[in-house]
């Protein structure tokens, strides 16, 4: 029977024969241990050299690293194997030798293991942080349709910004000038105003100059948008959004937190609600724990840490000043200077995972922030339409991927949460 190995315990006491690559391997004069894995999985394989061919036990001697197979053997159920089963190897058919596979099981560097990015995704370990990424898709598109949400693919070819001017990607659009998405939300405004609640999931790109462990030059970002809902009500839709996002990764990616070494007793503490503290007091706070920050600044990585240690859940930060938010943001009708937004940032030191707000519905108010950050109103002359025509409170944020797949897989750098890492510097492969 030819299966995967995934689906190896649907079978046990039987023979199948399973499509496979050699991970790694050890042997000795009697005995072969062959890590096989296929993709869905790793399994061992033992050659018991009295039990096979002498064909059949010479190759798996001499079998090298990444070559791919045909394994044929009887799957035995062990509850010491961390799949819980393994394969007594009766037949090996050989389907391409790998010679010389750069990446052995001693140490690399980084940049030798990013160099070769393409063959290190099939470690044991990036496997594993490629399904809790997944997992984390795979939840975001059951709870925004579970909760009515219709999903809507906005532009990655735009002609506006969403997120300031200085980190643009440029092109030329034939005679036109183009930017490479900065963020769906304009678009997805829009989009609130046909459908009412909705979300996208897509690709953003922004030329940050900074090489930090939380940075990268194209990401994946999540964004809903809701019609009829205020700042409080957001908060709500992101408590409950991050909380089944970890639940399901718990539930369903057991295997795979443990291969990454995660406590997991951190991440059944996430359960809404979430901490709320607004900008003033995060302010207050830090300068109380000697740092050296004024009202007006914006937070550092230092910042973000210091304030989320204090909670063992994300924690919402609010209301911060409207001179260092996005143009598009509400203002408090109680206090001019600060806006109706909310940062999201991670526990454990793995920073803002959110940002969103309560979006500006009066038309008047918009033209003038143009003016502030000098945008020309031409170019967003649709996205006053939004106002001129049936203006609505309404809402929205987005998640960054990977840095939730950071948090959640508790990996110290964003690089090892997206396949193809496009970092300050690099390109390739
Ligand atoms: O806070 P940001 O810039 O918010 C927006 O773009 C809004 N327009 C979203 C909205 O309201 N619809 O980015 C949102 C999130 C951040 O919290 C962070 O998780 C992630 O996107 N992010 C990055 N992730 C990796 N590399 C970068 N360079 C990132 N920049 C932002
Ligand atoms: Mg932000």
């Amino acid at each position: 029977m030819k299966t995967t190995i995934s689906q190896v315990g649907k079978y046990t006491d039987q023979e199948v024969t399973i499509g496979a690559w050699i991970a790694n391997k050890r042997s000795s004069g009697k005995i072969a241990f062959l890590q096989l894995r296929d993709g869905t999985g790793f399994i061992q394989g033992v050659v018991v050299k009295a039990e096979v061919s002498e064909e059949v036990f010479a190759t798996a001697k001499s079998i090298t690293q990444e070559s791919s197979l045909f394994v044929t053997g009887v799957v035995r159920s062990d509850e010491r194997a961390p799949s819980g089963y393994e394969l007594t190897v009766t037949g090996i058919e050989v389907i391409h030798e790998a010679v010389d596979y750069p990446i052995t099981p001693k140490e690399h560097g980084t940049e030798f293991l990013m160099d070769n990015r393409h063959l290190w995704l099939r470690s044991k370990r990036q496997h594993a942080v490629m399904k809790v990424r997944n997992e984390l898709i795979r939840a975001t598109y059951e709870f925004f349709n579970e909760n009515g949400f219709v999903k809507v693919d906005p532009p990655i070819l735009t002609g506006s910004s969403a997120e300031g001017t200085t980190n643009l990607f440029h092109t030329k659009y034939f005679d036109e000038d183009a930017y490479l998405s900065q963020s769906g939300q304009l678009y997805m405004e829009a989009a609130a105003m046909a459908l009412g609640k909705v979300f996208s999931f897509g690709p953003t790109f922004r030329a940050e100059k900074s090489k930090t462990r939380r940075h990268l030059i194209e990401f994946w970002m999540i964004e809903p948008e809701m019609a009829f809902v205020d700042h409080e009500e957001n908060l709500q839709v992101q408590e409950q959004y991050v909380s089944f996002m970890v639940q399901s990764v718990l539930k369903n990616c057991q295997l795979e937190l443990k291969v990454l070494g995660r406590d997991t007793a951190k991440l059944e503490q996430v359960v809404g609600p979430f901490p709320r503290i607004t900008y003033d007091d995060a302010i207050k706070f830090l300068q109380e724990n000697g740092h050296e920050i004024e009202w007006g600044e914006d937070f550092g990585a230092p910042h973000e840490t210091a304030i989320a240690q204090s909670f063992d859940k994300p924690v919402f930060i609010t209301h911060y000043p409207a001179a260092i938010k996005a143009f598009y943001m509400k203002p408090d009708p109680n206090r001019a200077d600060v806006v109706l937004c909310a940062d999201m940032i991670a526990p454990e030191g793995y920073g803002e995972i959110i940002g969103g707000s309560q979006r500006i519905d009066d038309m008047e108010l918009l033209q003038e922030r143009f003016q502030e950050h000098n945008l020309s109103e031409e170019t967003y002359k649709w996205y006053l339409d939004l106002r001129r025509y049936g203006s609505v409170p309404h809402s929205g944020f987005g998640l960054g991927l990977e840095r939730t797949v950071a948090w959640v897989c508790g990996l110290d750098h964003v690089r090892e949460t997206i396949p193809f890492p496009r970092l300050l510097n690099r390109l390739y492969p």
